[in-house]
């Protein structure tokens, strides 16, 4: 999520800049910087070194803004450096609390990737042991403990300490560490957060992903999971967590710089359909407490409000209202409220009853959508509790809301929404499970049970993703379908909307979503020879004999001549005799059957529309933010 990028130079010639090993840190830095600023972000900092002294700038904002204040207020151009930015996850877009962080004798500055899990257990020990915190940050807590362990028991031993601290944390993390005692070093660690190293000829450079460094070398090492790496301007070094020294996975950057922008990938959308497994994960992370019990701390209305709430309305725009309809069955299937779903301009205008009982759910990658801002506002005037479900730390709509739930998808660049979606719905899942455990209406197992199925889901994706061939080679065969249908049922509904919008939006081919059971009361008569139709099949394990239905509704539209096409959940070989083609997706419960779904449709829709020779991350009249009404 967070841009990462280090440095270090030779000393020696670091007088001839531009010569290498011989950079000025800060431009080596601020040009890190500036190519991952693809990423997005709400502050940047960086932290330079040289002879003693450390020299840090940050700013809320855009990089233009840490630039003018290093203009007004110049810093050490150092020969050894690390820089950031921030897309915030714990405390908001502010100065303070961007990165780099400082230890409490300001010798020491750390900028961090991920989200310690146990970070408030940390903060509370040292805030005990008399530690003064200026930011609401996860990483301060990080950096505070890595001066302390440093002075201490790692014996002024910058690598040591790293391995002291990071075996006492918990979540995911890149962390890139400087201490002014060791001036010739960046120590970096990490765990389920991406780390590159760039080895050049008298320096070496760091990376969270190869764009950090790609204009100054194309050799590259990526460090392996639990993997702590040393660089000076003459040697990598790499340990475990476990300090044995252990070697990461060395290759060559062959991708021009758009490309490495992209992950690799042709297109932004490619890469963000693949960061899916990511998305799921990190929304997870760090929202059970030690015995499994769901915590959402940013959840900050009373609980015995959140008891009392009679009605919940779910409000969206576009993918975001699909999202909002899994919302609905899961909410009120776990929790036993009603809830309504309702797009965000219909809603306010429509004389809505709320009351001071009644919950509202916005849900919003951007956080900056009008209609759903509009009907966010009008909501609280008319009493109602708000709670905003929202990628972006610090956007409109989660500020103005009593409450937020942020997904942890990452910047989302390509225009049509794909990882904030299934982000979008975990939080959703999340927030169900939460008041079902609030209100005593699930059992402590059965909400652990839901929870370790949603752990599994990040590796049922990527298990997709990996035979995303059948389904592109479909999509290619298809270029030149003027219409596409699309059914489903139950939490299989939203996902067939949301696989013809992105049809729609993408490839610009006309895309209907159906409620299965609705086809026999009209669309049915859209049906003729050779019309595709893509049918979501239900669980065979799920319960009211669903699948069954939609089998009879895949043979209706197949005697009148369609050609379907179905997904499907691995096993369930009954409809391989009605389907053209099928796409089995990894076992799962019923109710999460979406996460895994909508993933070949997505790969469907951006496949297809590349075929034709569209630009799917800009799609024809598409705005990534909708900030008019
Ligand atoms: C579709 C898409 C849009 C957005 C909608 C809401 O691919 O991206 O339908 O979902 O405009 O946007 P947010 O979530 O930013 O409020």
């Amino acid at each position: 999520m967070c841009g990462i990028v280090g440095y270090v130079g030779s000393a020696a010639s670091s007088s001839v800049s531009g010569a290498a090993g011989g950079r000025v840190a800060l431009d080596v830095l601020l040009e890190g910087l500036r190519r991952l600023e693809y990423r997005g972000y709400d502050s940047a900092g960086v932290a330079t070194m040289s002879q003693g002294q450390l020299s840090v700038r940050k700013k809320a904002g855009k990089l233009s803004n840490v630039l003018a204040e290093i203009q007004a207020d110049p810093m050490v151009p150092g020969v050894v450096g690390i820089g950031h930015t921030r897309w915030a996850t714990h405390g908001g877009p502010t100065d303070v609390n961007a990165h780099p962080h400082l230890d409490a004798a300001g010798k020491l500055a750390v900028i961090h990737n991920g989200i310690i899990e146990n970070f408030s257990s940390l903060r509370a020990r040292l805030v005990a042991e008399g530690v003064v915190f200026e930011s609401q940050t996860d990483t301060e807590v990080a950096a505070k403990l890595l001066g302390r362990v440093f002075e201490t028991s790692a014996g002024g031993d910058l690598t040591e300490a790293m391995r002291q601290v990071v075996n006492q944390l918990e979540g995911a993390f890149t962390l890139l560490a400087v201490h002014v005692d060791q001036p010739d070093r960046v120590v970096a660690a990490r765990r389920n957060s991406p780390l590159v190293v760039g080895l050049g000829d008298g320096e070496n450079f760091l990376g969270s992903d190869v764009s950090a460094f790609i204009d100054f070398t194309r050799d590259a090492v990526e460090l392996e999971q639990d993997q702590i790496v040393t660089i000076t301007a003459d040697e990598v070094a790499i340990i475990g967590f476990d300090g044995v020294a252990a070697q990461g996975r060395q290759f060559y950057v062959d991708w021009d710089a758009s490309a490495a922008e992209k992950g690799g990938f042709a297109t932004f959308m490619e890469k963000e359909i693949h960061d899916q497994p990511k998305a799921v994960e990190d929304t997870l992370l760090g929202r059970t407490d030690e015995s499994g019990r769901l915590q959402l701390d940013e959840l900050r209305i009373p609980v015995a409000e959140l008891k009392a709430v009679s009605k919940i309305i779910v409000i969206a725009c576009g993918t975001a209202a699909y999202a909002g309809m899994v919302a609905k069955y899961a909410i009120e299937h776990w929790c036993r409220i009603p809830v309504e779903v309702e797009l965000a301009h219909e809603f306010r205008y429509r004389d809505p009853i709320i009351d001071d009982t009644t919950l509202i759910v916005s849900v919003s990658q951007s956080g900056e959508t009008m209609d759903t801002l509009m009907a966010v506002r009008y909501a609280k005037e008319q009493g109602a509790r708000t709670v905003s479900i929202c990628n972006t730390n610090g956007s409109t709509i989660p500020r103005e809301s009593d409450a937020v739930l942020y997904t942890h998808a990452g910047p989302e660049i390509a225009v049509a929404s794909t990882k904030a979606f299934l982000a979008q719905i975990t939080a959703a899942y999340l927030l169900g499970l939460y008041l079902a455990q609030l209100r005593g209406q699930m059992f402590t197992e059965q909400i652990r049970d839901i929870l370790a199925d949603l752990h599994k889901i990040p590796q049922k994706i990527t298990e997709i993703l990996a035979g995303a061939e059948q389904v592109k080679s479909l999509a290619r065969s298809m270029k030149d379908s003027p219409s596409v249908l699309f059914l489903g049922r139950h939490v299989g509904y939203p996902v067939a909307l949301e696989g013809a919008l992105k049809l729609k939006e993408l490839a610009y081919i006309h895309a209907e979503g159906f409620a299965a059971g609705e086809l026999k009361h009209g669309p049915i008569a859209l049906i003729e020879e050779g019309q595709p139709v893509f049918v979501v099949v239900p669980s065979p394990h799920g319960r009211h004999s669903l699948h069954s239905k939609v089998v009879s509704n895949i043979q209706e539209v197949r005697a009148r001549g369609a050609k379907t096409i179905t997904v499907a959940e691995a096993g369930d070989d009954d409809v391989r005799e009605y389907s053209e083609e099928v796409f089995f997706v990894p076992e799962t419960p019923p109710m999460l059957m979406p996460l895994l779904a909508t993933v070949p449709l997505q790969i469907f829709a951006c496949t297809l529309a590349s075929e034709k020779g569209y630009d799917v991350d800009q799609p024809r009249n598409l705005a990534k933010s909708v900030t008019v009404e």
